[in-house]
């Protein structure tokens, strides 16, 4: 059991912390108004805890980053502190909205949030993981009729040993994860996100994942 910290009580944050809990991890729920956020997600208490943010990221051991991407950086600078020694999950995408809300446009071109959350937080492991896909693939990986590539970026490979345990817990396959090396392959995974509004205009919020063919 570890005891795992969720930034961000939206679609994403909700369905991880649901399924982490149930795979016996002790989960806290981090969000700016945990009061709220625990009178919305009634069906997942009283199995997790509901925090806000910074507490969520001190008494935790490994802080999934499940908040909106744009400002993600200068959220999570602002809790280095809380963050220092700890593995970094980021599974947000960085984005400008095109004018119908879905994403139009990377905020770090030439670079990636992973990589400059990484720069920002020395003393923290950040991994980048889980942001090629819809959030229902991301905890059930098995619906959908292709295998699914979880890809994984990050500097140290014991961090990323320890992300791909918390994969298998949510039921991702060994074989469907591709490590593609440090941080700076988040640069890839992150521009990934450029097809996804072309397949959302045509196919709606069907679940997929942008996969390895082999
Ligand atoms: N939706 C997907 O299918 C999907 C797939 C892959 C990656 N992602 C990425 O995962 C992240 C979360 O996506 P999501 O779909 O869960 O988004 P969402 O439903 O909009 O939830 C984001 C949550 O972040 C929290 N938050 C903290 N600071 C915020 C701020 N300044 N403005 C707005 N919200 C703030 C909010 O929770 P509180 O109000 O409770 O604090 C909010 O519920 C994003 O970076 C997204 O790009 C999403």
């Amino acid at each position: 059991m570890t005891n795992i910290g969720i930034l961000g009580a939206g679609r994403v944050g909700t369905n991880l912390a649901g399924k982490l809990s149930a795979a016996g991890h002790h989960v806290t729920l981090g969000s700016r108004n945990p009061e709220d956020t625990a009178a919305r997600a009634t069906g997942l208490a009283p199995r997790i805890a509901f925090a806000d943010e910074r507490t969520t990221a001190r008494t935790t051991d490994i802080v999934i980053n499940a908040t909106p991407g744009d400002s993600s950086l200068d959220r999570l600078t602002a809790l280095r502190a809380e963050l220092a020694g700890k593995i970094l999950v980021d599974v947000s995408n960085a984005t400008r909205d095109s004018a119908d809300g879905l994403p139009g446009d990377l905020c770090h071109p030439g670079s990636s949030l992973a990589e400059k959350l990484q720069a920002r937080l020395p003393d923290t492991h950040v991994v980048k993981t889980l942001n090629t896909m819809l959030f229902m693939v991301m905890t059930a990986p098995e619906t959908l009729a292709t295998p699914p590539t979880a890809y994984l970026s990050g500097d140290g490979e014991d961090a990323k040993k320890t992300v791909t345990g918390l994969l298998g817990d949510l039921g991702w396959q060994p074989e469907w994860i591709e490590d593609l090396g440090d941080i700076t392959t988040a640069r890839a995974t992150e521009a990934m996100i450029l097809i996804v509004p072309h397949i959302l205009r045509r196919h709606g919020f069907t679940p997929f994942a942008v996969s390895l063919a082999r």
